[in-house]
């Protein structure tokens, strides 16, 4: 192991850390015969891209089934994402070419690179944004209250992952397209996580895509995809006091500039949330509760929080959501310690030498930004779940590189603000409404990580009563 290639992890200076002449070889991590890594990186990717960070420093090569990859990890890697260098250095095009094949589109946002990236992301900001929700905060309310309803009985054990797809489904529909397709629930699930283990992230081989389960998820995906070009036509244009979501901007979008939005890309564009934001935030919302089930003195600190928002039952205003601290430190603490996106998939544009490595151009690489959530000079005791960590006086998060849920540089989620208050309203209504506990006190999450990490589905928590 070289010391001299690992950074000081509170110091990141990312724009010095491109030069022109490398000072290193790049380590190899030490695997099993044939198999290299793989089973390390199936079991757990976030801690084993930290572990690889300790022992190699911040560049550093992998195999798996003896294809080798190259991992830049840390601080300096998530910062450097969103620096000049960093955008001209990298390029996302190749891993979301096998999704454009699946789905007959051009182009999708992810894929998109330059110029053309910021152009689209331009037309389809609107639609994901914080403004696409702000006062519609207690139809989201209500929505989560009929999912709640429906799919956690009093008194029996719920499947915490399945029922979050269906209130997650159900909120993103309703509020980024106004229509949810809660009947499409199962086959948007089967299509994104064959499309994300075999054309994204490339867990599985290509010949799961000839499973009929799937080729019939698809073919769905597209009939509602179709259905809202349909529906969108019928309506005609958006009437006085009418909602404009996503569906306007992109179809409006294809009206007037079909280059930028050509006919072939509207199925994928307009089903797009569910891919993004089905299995994002259902794994976190499942985490979530896991974790602050399994600790009941941050429970009843939420459980003050909510009961004083709630009071009554009044309207909720937005400004009143920055009150929920103890919540909102328990989300980000889960996005810590169990982040969705441990590392972005990238290739290098051009050669260039980065923290005295040689990286060449189209390598692929992992760029490993979770790796500081996973340190304990970012965050003392890091296996510890302490919501207190985001308060003003520690802000641990802050500190340059050390936190990403959201990933880094251009592709950072586009849905972020619309998820910061997804999640806290869905988890602020679920802990205000139900009395919640664990399989048993001593119970310990079992995680999945295709397609992407988060709860395993065999996850259930006991409905012991509704408390509102
Ligand atoms: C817990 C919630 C979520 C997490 C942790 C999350 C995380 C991420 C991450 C890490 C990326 C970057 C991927 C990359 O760089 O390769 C991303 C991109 C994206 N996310 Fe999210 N996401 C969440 C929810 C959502 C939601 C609810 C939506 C919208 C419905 C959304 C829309 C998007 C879009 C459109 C992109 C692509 C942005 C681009 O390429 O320019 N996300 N998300």
């Amino acid at each position: 192991m070289d010391n001299s290639a690992t950074p000081s992890p509170t110091a990141p200076n990312a724009a010095a850390a491109i030069g022109s002449s490398p000072r290193h070889d790049i380590p190899m991590v030490k695997g099993l015969p044939l198999i290299g890594s793989t089973l390390e990186m199936a079991r757990d990717p976030g801690r084993f891209f930290a572990r690889c960070y300790r022992e190699y420093g911040p560049v550093y090569r992998f195999k798996i089934f003896g294809r080798s990859c190259t991992v830049l990890a840390g601080p300096d890697a998530a910062h450097w994402m969103g620096t000049r260098e960093g955008k001209e250095c990298l390029r996302s095009k190749e891993f979301w070419e096998g999704l454009l094949g699946e789905y007959g589109a051009s182009q999708s946002l992810p894929g998109l690179d330059g110029e053309r990236h910021k152009q689209l992301r331009d037309v389809l900001r609107h639609g994901y944004s914080r403004e696409s929700i702000i006062g519609r905060y207690n139809e989201l309310i209500a929505i989560t209250d009929g999912s709640i309803e429906r799919d956690w009985p009093r008194g029996e054990f719920v499947y915490c992952l399945p029922a979050m797809q269906m209130m997650v489904t159900d909120q993103l529909g309703t509020i980024l397209t106004g229509r949810a397709p809660l009947e499409y629930v199962a086959d948007i699930r089967i299509t994104i996580l064959n499309i994300l283990n075999v054309l994204i992230t490339r867990q599985r081989p290509r010949f799961f895509l000839w499973n009929p389960a799937y080729q019939r998820g698809k073919r769905r995906v597209f009939e509602l995809g179709d259905q809202m070009i349909a529906d969108y036509r019928a309506r005609g244009p958006l009437k006085e006091g009418q909602m404009r979501t996503m569906v306007d901007d992109i179809m409006e979008a294809h009206d007037t500039n079909p280059g930028l939005m050509p006919k072939s890309d509207l199925r994928l564009q307009l089903t797009a949330p569910y891919v993004a934001g089905l299995d994002t935030v259902a794994n976190t919302t499942a985490t979530i509760v896991y974790l602050v089930l399994k600790h009941p003195d941050v429970l009843k600190r939420i459980h003050a929080e909510v009961d004083a928002l709630f009071v009554g039952g009044r309207q909720i205003e937005e400004s009143e959501l920055k009150q929920l601290t103890v919540l909102n430190g328990a989300i980000m603490e889960s996005m810590r310690m169990y982040p969705i996106a441990v590392a972005q998939m990238r290739t290098a544009t051009r050669d260039f030498v980065w923290q005295g490595f040689q990286i060449k151009a189209d390598e692929m690489l992992y760029m490993a930004t979770a790796v500081p959530h996973y340190m304990h000079e970012f965050y003392p005791e890091p296996d510890k779940f302490d919501p207190d960590r985001y308060d003003k006086t520690r802000a641990e998060h802050m500190q340059s590189g050390a936190y990403s849920p959201y990933g880094r540089g251009p592709h950072t989620c586009l849905g972020k603000s619309l998820a910061e208050v997804q999640l806290l309203l869905s988890m602020a209504r679920l802990f205000w409404r139900l009395d919640l506990a664990l399989e048993s006190p001593d119970y310990v999450l079992k995680t999945k990580t295709a397609p992407t990490p988060g709860p395993h589905p065999s996850f259930k928590v006991r409905v012991r009563g509704y408390r509102h």
